[in-house]
Parts: structure tokens; sequence; C-alpha cells
């Protein structure tokens, strides 16, 4: 009898171990303990023992019985509880999380599209570094030291000769040193001045444009400019050009273009003249090539710099440069 019990209890939790269903738990525990169970049957058996066998036998029989309807509890818990941990954390039915797709800011597609023109004139891109020589950001741009053109520059220094550049035309220098004319590039970049209101911020974008030929002319320079305007704006849009000074063109001139909100009639965009500066022109003054090495008896060339932001903010009539810079995802959506 001893040896038929621990089998009963062996065989009864092998396979209660590998049941993987309340349903067959069930039928297990009615298999082993129901009213005609394995265990009720072995318990009613025990009357028929020698009387002085009967107690221990029966003791034994109930344990048994215990354990069985322990484990039966256990095992139900335990797959109840997977179930649960299964609808919480992954339920198939659901809909799947959107993955949010970003967008270029704005004043990167602006200077895109500004390239993309240039570039259907003949126009290469060049790139090169924030952190520049006070050779190349001033000197070698004719701006001598201590020449009062430098004081409209509000330059950030990193050490007397180092600065961050504060315009994109130092890549004029850069280019020509490396390619002999004759040439046209544009190279977009950020630009940095100690300058912080309204209408300007201390990092901001620029894209400066060199064209260098024989026989080159104020014309050609006035006719690049005004292409360039009507494309990225439309053909309505006129251009003024003002006398203007830099040392490193001669003669230079400011660009304005037609307010793109008034048409001219005066609003408090173009502070009700009208017009709207974008960019700073001329032809190269010989000194430049000189400090490059070009013939200047052969070679005349024209550059111009624009301020990127300034255009971005005209092209989608922006009136706050700082929404540019605030990352709020409600303005950048827009475009
Ligand atoms: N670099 C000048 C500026 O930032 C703009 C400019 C570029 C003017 C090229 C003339 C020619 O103000």
């Amino acid at each position: 009898m001893k040896q038929t019990i621990e089998r009963i209890k062996k065989e009864a939790i092998n396979e209660l171990e590998i049941a993987s269903d309340v349903d067959t738990l069930n039928a297990l525990s009615v298999k082993y303990l129901g009213r005609k169970g394995i265990v009720t049957q072995y318990l009613r058996n025990i009357s028929e023992l020698p009387p002085e066998r009967r107690p221990e036998e029966g003791k034994k029989a109930n344990q048994v019985k215990k354990q069985i309807s322990q484990f039966v509890n256990a095992a139900k818990l335990r797959l109840e509880k997977d179930r649960s941990e299964f609808d919480d954390g992954l339920d198939v039915s659901l809909p799947g999380r959107p993955m949010i797709q970003g967008s270029l800011h704005p004043v990167t597609q602006v200077t895109w599209e500004i390239c993309d023109i240039f570039a259907k004139l003949g126009f290469h891109i060049a790139e090169g570094p924030e952190v520049e020589k006070d050779y190349y950001n001033f000197e070698a741009l004719n701006f001598p030291k201590d020449h009062p053109a430098r004081d409209m520059q509000d330059t950030f220094f990193i050490s007397e000769d180092v600065v961050l550049r504060t315009h994109t035309s130092p890549m004029q220098i850069r280019v020509m040193e490396k390619t002999p004319p004759p040439l046209r590039i544009i190279a977009p970049g950020k630009v940095y001045r100690c300058d912080s209101d309204l209408t300007h911020t201390p990092m901001f974008n620029q894209v400066e444009g060199l064209l260098v030929d024989e026989n080159t002319s104020f014309g050609d320079l006035k006719g690049i400019l005004t292409t360039f305007v009507h494309q990225m704006f439309d053909d309505r849009t006129s251009l003024r050009f003002r006398p203007s000074f830099f040392p490193f063109t001669e003669p230079s001139a400011e660009v304005d273009i037609l307010c793109l909100i008034c048409r001219g009639s005066g609003c408090r965009v173009c502070s009700h003249t009208g017009w709207l500066e974008v960019l700073g022109s001329g032809m190269v003054h010989p000194a430049v090539f000189e400090n490059v090495g070009y013939d200047t008896t052969r070679y005349t060339g024209f550059a111009f710099g624009m301020g990127v932001d300034r255009i971005a903010m005209l092209k989608y009539k922006i009136d706050d440069i700082r929404k540019f810079f605030e990352n709020d995802v409600r303005f950048l959506r827009q475009f």
C-alpha cells in the first residue's frame, strides 16, 4: 500500500506539471480527487486494511490528497497570472503607435532651395570652417587691422588670430587659393556675430556667391541676382541696388527687394519704406585677387552674400526670427 499512494502522488504531480491550461487542471483534479477519483478510491479502500494499519495509511493518503489539491490551486493561479500579464503588456489587437517623422528645418529647406537655383546657373557648392583665421575672415578680404569696417562685424574672438567667422566671405579666399579661374561657387553655412534682438541672433545662416571670369560686369551681377530673386519669390518682385561699402568689393551694392507683404505701399515689415534688404554684393576688389595670386589684368568677378534666415522669413511671412530657434514643433510642423 505504501508504494501505491507514493506512486499515485508521483503520477499526479507529473501530469499536473505539464498541464498548460485551466481545463486540463480541472480534469486532473477530477481524475485524482473527484468523487470517483483515484485518491478518493484509495481512501475508501483503507477500510479494508487490518485495523492497526488504517490510521497511518489514512493519514498518508489524506496528506497526498491535500498536496494534490494545493498543487492544482497553485498551478491555476500561475496560469491566470501569466494570462493577465499577456493582457497588460501585449495586446496585439491595440492599434500601433505611429512613428513620428520629422522634417527639414525651414532654414535648411530655404538653404537647399537657394543652392538649387544657383546650381542650375552653373555654381558649385563649397563648404568651409566656422572657426576661422583672422586672415580669411578679414585680412585677405582687404580689411586691414584696425580698419573701421571691422566694427560692423561684431566679432566673437577665439584668440587674437582666430574668430568665429562673421560672414561666409572667407570661403571666397579659401576657394580661390585652391582653384584657378574661371569659377562659380556658392558657399552656404553658419556665421556668428555678437548681436541679439528682434531681428538678430548670435548665430545665423548665409549663402555666399562668387563668380570670376574674363569680361564680367556689374550687369552680369544684376542679371544673376534678378534671376535668383524671381525664382525664389516671383517675377513681380523687383530689385533695387543701393550703393554701399565692403572692403572686398568695389563698387559695392546692397540689394533690396520690393516688400512681399505690401508690394511697395509701405507696412510694418518694411518699416514703411516699401523695400526689404536681402543681400550685399559687388565687383571683387582687385586687392582680393592679388591676395590669392589671380591676374587682375585678365580677370574680374562679382560676389554676393545673403542672409538665409531673412529670406526664409520673407518666403514664409514669419514676423519674428527667434521662432526659428525655439524648437516648437507646432511652428516647425507647418513647413
Ligand atoms: N559678407 C558681407 C556681409 O556679411 C556680404 C557680402 C558678400 C558683400 C559678398 C559683398 C560681397 O555683410
